[in-house]
């Protein structure tokens, strides 16, 4: 396998070279938090969002940051490597305990680790599983605990699926890795951002684009019923792009493929991402 170039705590080096202690809160509590950075055509897309979502995650959990170091180390990853197409994982944890202990110690060291990975952005239709949404309250935090979109990512996968559409009291939350967008009537429709969603960085990139061309979209709560009567879904993430869902397994969704609209937005999409 290829070395993967990496950096922890502010040391450059590959992936299998980096140790780390297994009293990292990251390690034992998931104390951390996380972005993954794309970068098309050895263009970051949207660097100062991911930025700037990196910070507010840090500051909702009171782990400190020195976001300036932190811009750097991605950046460099990127002009390092000759990669074109491709991402960076940036992790922030709170740091490493002397003993395990719930309540932290407030002179804690952060630590910090990313690694690049090169990517195809290939666009995929996907098979999707409908699923409750298992996960806590403070889904718009992009903590490093995930074990929830896990269990029920695998749980689709073992059927088959490449993710799954949670939702929580019959309301859509969004996609175990990704957000839910869906057609009906002319219209596109998005969960609204709350405290059981991710901001994701896509799909706020994505409603700009499409509102400024005049297509209809409406954010708001919408219900399994809402969804099992679009004609066309989809859905966003850095890694996943816009992707088309081609099929909703064990239920009754007649999805137009390709759908005019759907084909409309992803025309916009592309030509404003991948540049
Ligand atoms: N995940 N919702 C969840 C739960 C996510 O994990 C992601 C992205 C998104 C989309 O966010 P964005 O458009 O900013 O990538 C929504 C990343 C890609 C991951 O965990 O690998």
């Amino acid at each position: 396998m290829e070395k993967i170039h990496a950096v922890y705590n502010g040391k450059f080096d590959t992936l299998n070279n980096i140790k780390i202690s297994p009293l990292s809160r990251a390690y034992t509590f998931s104390d951390s938090v996380y972005e993954v950075i794309p970068f098309y055509n050895s263009r970051i897309i949207a660097f100062d969002k991911h930025i700037s979502r990196l910070k507010n995650s840090c500051k909702a959990l009171s782990i400190s940051i020195n976001i300036d170091k932190a811009s750097e180390e991605v950046t460099d990853l990127i002009k390092n490597n000759n990669f074109k197409n491709g991402y960076v994982y940036y992790q922030v944890s709170r740091g490493v305990d002397d003993i395990r202990s719930h309540i932290y110690k407030d002179s804690i060291s952060t630590e910090t680790f990313g690694y690049i990975i090169e990517h195809a952005f290939k666009s995929k239709s996907l098979k999707v599983m409908l699923c409750e949404d298992l996960r806590w309250q403070r889904c718009d935090i992009k903590s490093t605990s995930l074990l929830g979109n896990v269990m029920s990512m695998n749980d689709a996968s073992q059927r088959g699926c490449d993710e799954v559409i949670m939702h929580k009291n019959e309301f859509i939350t969004e996609g175990g890795a990704s957000n839910v967008f869906f057609i009906k009537d002319d219209c596109v429709y998005t969960p609204s951002l709350s405290s059981n969603i991710l901001p994701g960085i896509t799909r706020e990139l994505l409603i700009s684009e499409i509102k400024e061309k005049g297509i209809k979209i409406e954010e708001g709560q919408y219900t399994l019923d809402n969804l099992i009567n679009a004609e066309s879904i989809w859905l966003t993430s850095s890694t996943k792009g816009l992707a088309q869902v081609s099929e909703v397994v064990d239920c009754e969704i007649k999805l137009e493929i390709d759908n005019e609209l759907y084909k409309e937005c992803k025309k916009i999409f592309d030509q404003s991402f991948f540049i």
